[in-house]
């Protein structure tokens, strides 16, 4: 067998204890696969005195993260620590520019600093492999970059942040609220003591960034997305869209359309069995459209630190047999300019839901608002009949341009007798 693939990692948490495990326990099986041993040399974490569950003995303990990307034992720099900017970003450059290759699942670092990292790996002939960053376990890197390589994409779409479609989930089984949920999915382990990030749709964001730069070959361009949470959601929408047939998942959609690009992250309507409608819990699903291969859809957990360090491991391994790919699939120079398609040039059926005094002529002036604006209505429900009491009316649309249901929904929201900041979702039928 050749000489051992040498890493050092860095950041020794959920993820970097989770690839310490993999390569200690399944290190027959992975020198099989890669043709060769792999060994961590050096590791380097916050804290020397923490119990973190594997034993550290065997590996140098580096202090300071950043001198990994100088030594000179080391084949790859595993960067395990996260966030955009500061040591992990300082890392991975340094590291790309000493000519080692980078693992990393830092999807934040990727979103934002991608396109100038791949002309760093690129440039210094070394990889930037990032499995983990996007869906945890799931391939989808892989997929886009080589399964699926012969195809033209046309979309992607994902359900890819495990902690918000567990809580719409919980929410939808318990009919509890947001808060509620949220709170128990804290204590549970499945939502950050921040979880501002994964609520309000950036962690997805940052994935589907990723996504989008391979399926269309542009620069990953994290300004150009639409960003919505789920902490608007109500327990009331979630009764209500179950009642009609659908599910409210918080989507990734990136389209390309006469060659712009819509990149929207934000809660939609899915029909409930349709093939994102029925990924439930902490599950993250990718939807991909190719011209050839259609729809295939990839599904399993998006985060933890088994399958997360499941996919930093295989990307060692790759390195390892000597598989270096350009990192978004094309060579770096030939990524073009994201042109954004704004969603008001986007066509869509809508749910959307109202809370209003129930006082009569309502319902023929939020009808009229709608004709005029051309908005077609598909289904309407009205629910209570108390006087003293706000009461929701729903309904859905036809086909429809969006900049024209966002105009007619601003002027409803200000008509008096709605009392509540409506709620719009679109339907997507995936
Ligand atoms: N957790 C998941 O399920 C998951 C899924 C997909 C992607 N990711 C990504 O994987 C990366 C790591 O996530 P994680 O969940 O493993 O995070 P984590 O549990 O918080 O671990 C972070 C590690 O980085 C170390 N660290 C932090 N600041 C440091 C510093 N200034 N110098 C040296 N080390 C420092 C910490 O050291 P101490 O332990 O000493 O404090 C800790 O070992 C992030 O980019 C994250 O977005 C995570």
């Amino acid at each position: 067998m050749t000489d051992a693939f040498k890493i050092g990692i860095a950041g020794l948490g959920t993820v970097g204890t989770g690839v310490i495990k993999i390569l200690t326990q399944n290190a027959d099986i992975i020198a099989a696969r890669a043709g060769r041993p792999i060994e961590i040399k050096a590791v380097s974490a916050r804290s020397n005195n923490k119990d973190r569950g594997v034993d550290l003995s065997g590996f140098d303990w580096v202090d300071d993260a950043g001198d990994l990307a100088g030594r000179d034992d080391l084949d790859c720099v595993v960067e395990l620590i996260g966030g955009s900017e500061g040591l992990a970003a300082d890392l991975v450059r340094e590291s790309l520019k000493g000519k080692k290759h980078v693992v990393t699942a830092n999807k934040a670092l990727v979103a934002h600093h991608g396109f100038e990292l791949a002309k760093l790996a690129e440039g210094n002939g070394v990889s930037l492999n990032y499995e983990a960053a996007v869906a945890g376990g799931i391939p989808a890197i892989k997929a886009m970059r080589e399964g699926l390589a012969a195809n033209k994409f046309t979309a992607v779409y994902g359900i890819l942040n495990g902690t918000c479609n567990y809580i719409l989930t919980e929410m939808r089984e318990t009919g509890r609220d947001f808060g509620d949920v949220l709170k128990d999915a804290q204590a549970a382990g499945y939502a950050e003591a921040d979880p501002t990030f994964d609520v309000e749709g950036i962690d997805a964001a940052h994935k589907l960034c990723i996504l989008s730069s391979i399926a269309f070959g542009v620069k990953p361009d994290f300004d150009a997305l639409t960003v919505n949470g789920i902490s608007h959601i109500d327990a009331t929408d979630i009764a209500f869209a179950t009642e009609l047939g659908y599910r409210i998942k918080l989507l990734g959609v990136a389209q390309e359309i006469d060659g712009k690009i819509l990149q929207v992250v934000e809660p939609c309507v899915v029909p409930i069995g349709s093939p994102l409608g029925s990924i439930e819990d902490v599950y993250n699903g990718v939807y991909i459209e190719g011209n050839f291969v259609e729809t295939p859809l990839l599904t399993g957990r998006g985060a933890g630190e088994g399958p997360t360090a499941s996919s930093v491991v295989a990307d060692i391994i790759d390195l390892a047999r000597g598989i270096s790919l350009p990192t978004f699939g094309i060579p770096a120079e030939q990524l073009k300019e994201l042109k954004p398609l704004d969603a008001g040039e986007c066509d869509g059926s809508y749910y959307l839901r109202l809370n209003v005094l129930d006082k009569s002529g309502v319902l023929a002036e939020v009808s009229a608002i709608l004709r005029d604006h051309n908005i077609s209505v598909e289904s309407m429900m009205q629910r209570g009949r108390d006087p003293e009491q706000p009461v929701p009316i729903v309904l859905t649309t036809h086909e429809t341009r969006h900049a024209d249901m966002i105009r007619a929904v601003e002027i409803i929201g200000a008509l008096d007798f709605c009392v509540e900041k409506p709620c719009l979702m679109v339907i997507r039928d995936l």
